[in-house]
């Protein structure tokens, strides 16, 4: 039997690239050039299976491909949002995501936020290699302390707990989690976190707020002016989960209304472009959606989208199927 035909939409680590073509009949992305809406709807056509990044938006339109050859969309991601489930489900296409495997980098990178911002980090570089520092003295740079502070996490499943365990185990902080879908007492107790009824009672309460949760269509501009409004004056917001979960222009403006302290932000509404005013803050670290970015976890995001493929073209069930 021929092997199944596999487009993979950007360059991924070498590694795995050699292991998708001992099972594949395998397209690879040498140059890295994102696949334009045309390319990636030939790409339906003329592959049983096709492996996207964040970076290709999977809507109706582009599964409209005519004859429809793919049968998996094997996500290089955990959040799927790129991709319009429904729309593949009526083309009979299966969908398969990699979580767990990004669950650490994920944590480590927005508690790296979390510090920068309150340290003042981005800026205490800036200023020095600017050569701008004229020496040390008492009241230069003085940040917010991070230990011992109040965490409010919105979203609390593998990433939000793996947050709540760096800040309460590493910084001694309060943990508090607003989550519609809250895991067990046990695992709430083990983390020595604090249920929140509502979100605006964990905005209230907390002295930085990290955004956990996935990019519904619900979710959509959750954090907006009002939501900001009823942050703590002195609090900060981490954003490692989608861009569009904050209303940016409204954090803007927030930040620029000192209605918060600052914001340290690793996705973005349109990336990759970002407000200029955003750019142009000193109490904002940003970075270029860098979650997943080691090269152990791109590693193990892509064996599992490989693991997923080949259970599925065994006729199994894929470990990771999310549609
Ligand atoms: C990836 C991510 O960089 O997995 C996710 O949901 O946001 C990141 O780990 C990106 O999605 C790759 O497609």
């Amino acid at each position: 039997m021929s092997r199944p035909r596999v487009i993979v939409t950007r360059r991924w680590p070498q590694e795995v690239e050699a292991r998708l073509a001992e099972h594949f009949d395998v397209e690879l992305n040498y140059e890295d050039r994102p696949l334009d809406r045309d390319a990636l709807k030939a790409a339906f056509a003329v592959a049983d299976a096709v492996f996207p990044t964040v970076t290709d938006t999977i809507d109706a339109e582009v599964l409209s491909a005519e004859p429809l050859r793919a049968r998996l969309i094997g996500n290089f991601g955990v959040g799927f949002n790129n991709i319009d489930l429904d729309a593949a489900r009526v083309r009979g296409l299966t969908v398969t995501n990699t979580p767990e495997v990004l669950t650490d980098a994920t944590a480590d990178l927005a508690m790296a936020l979390l510090l920068c911002v309150a340290r003042r980090v981005g800026e205490g570089e800036r200023h020095l290699r600017e050569g701008a520092w004229s020496g040390w003295r008492p009241t230069h740079m003085m940040g917010t302390q991070v230990t011992g502070k109040t965490l409010g996490l919105v979203g609390f499943g593998r990433i939000g707990q793996a947050m709540a365990r760096r800040a309460h185990r590493g910084f001694d902080m309060a943990v508090l989690f607003f989550d519609p879908f809250p895991p067990v007492d046990e695992v709430v107790r083990e983390l020595g976190a604090r249920r929140c009824e509502t979100l605006d009672a964990l905005l209230a309460e907390s002295d930085f707020v990290s955004l956990h949760c996935p990019a519904t269509a619900e979710n959509r501009h959750l954090i907006n002016p009002e939501r900001l409004r009823r942050m703590k004056p002195g609090a900060f917001l981490i954003n490692t989960a989608r861009g569009d979960v904050v209303d940016e222009a409204a954090l803007n403006d927030a930040l620029g209304d000192r209605l918060i302290a600052g914001a340290g932000l690793d996705v973005f509404e349109r990336e990759p472009e970002v407000l200029p005013d955003l750019l142009a803050r000193e109490n904002v670290v940003l970075l270029p959606h860098l979650g997943s970015a080691t090269r152990e976890t791109r590693i193990a995001m892509g064996l599992k989208v490989l693991e997923n493929a080949v259970a599925f073209f065994d006729g199994a069930e894929p470990p990771n199927r999310v549609a």
